[in-house]
């Protein structure tokens, strides 16, 4: 059984006075969620230690928005395994494809990060998905396929989520079609070669779609930007009904 992970990815926003008021108003909205999904939040870094002591006791998981493959070292800037597990850190993002447009994020660097999460019990969320370009060009299987085989090397996939996000639906309010992206989330599962891998699909996840995307087989969950920023929204999408 593959149980669904629910994350909300808040990029850069969010500061720790903004990120209690959020939680005083999320909290109560998801105190009836049924325990058969996860229920995650990434904030940036700095809004760890107070998101960690706000859902002390509840179901709220943590996770990072990137990590370091290094424990400890002369990587300014960086953020290394032991520290996020300092505060009850259980993901991290990997790979998104803003570190790879921004930073030129390459797939090495992405499979040494999930390797790394791995090995300090972190469950890295792999993130893969093409450009509008590319998916014209009828190249986004084979893009999508190298950025799993490369940055999947070597990595375990009980112990994982990959979250499938085609960077034209990411804050554009263009959705995948649900069909559409549950063949993708097929392809990469029958790629990894695991009936257990979680396998999300993220870009323009909102109240409104999300019921849709979770009737679908092989989408195991969703990985949400925008529609994460309102605890309204953001609850109803942990809610999601099963239709
Ligand atoms: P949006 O939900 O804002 O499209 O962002 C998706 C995303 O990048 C989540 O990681």
């Amino acid at each position: 059984m593959r149980k669904p992970v629910i994350a909300g990815n808040w990029k850069m926003h969010m500061t720790c006075a903004q990120t209690k008021d959020y939680m005083n108003r999320f909290l109560p909205l998801v105190e009836a969620t049924p325990n058969d999904r996860h229920l995650v939040i990434a904030p940036p870094f700095t809004a760890l230690s107070t998101l960690a002591e706000t859902v002390s006791g509840t179901a709220v998981e943590i996770s990072s928005q990137n990590v370091h493959w290094e424990d400890k070292g002369a990587y300014t800037a960086e953020i290394s395994p032991t520290m996020l597990t300092e505060f009850q850190t259980k993901y991290t993002i990997v790979g998104h494809s803003e570190p790879r447009k921004y930073f030129s994020e390459s797939d090495e660097q992405i499979n040494k990060r999930a390797k790394s999460a791995q090995s300090h019990d972190l469950i890295p969320i792999v993130c893969v998905g093409e450009t509008d370009e590319q998916r014209e060009r009828g190249e986004a299987e084979r893009v999508i396929r190298r950025q799993i085989e490369q940055g999947l090397e070597d990595t375990d996939p009980e112990k994982l989520v990959v979250a499938y996000e085609p960077i034209w639906a990411i804050g554009t309010g263009k959705t995948c079609e649900a069909k559409e992206a549950n063949r993708i989330c097929g392809l990469i599962r029958n790629w990894v070669n695991s009936s257990n891998l979680i396998i999300q699909y993220g870009g323009s996840v909102k109240p409104g779609n999300i019921d849709e995307l979770m009737a679908m087989s092989d989408i195991d969950g969703v990985l949400v930007g925008g529609a994460s920023l309102e605890p309204e929204s953001f609850a109803r999408i942990v809610n999601y009904q099963n239709i």
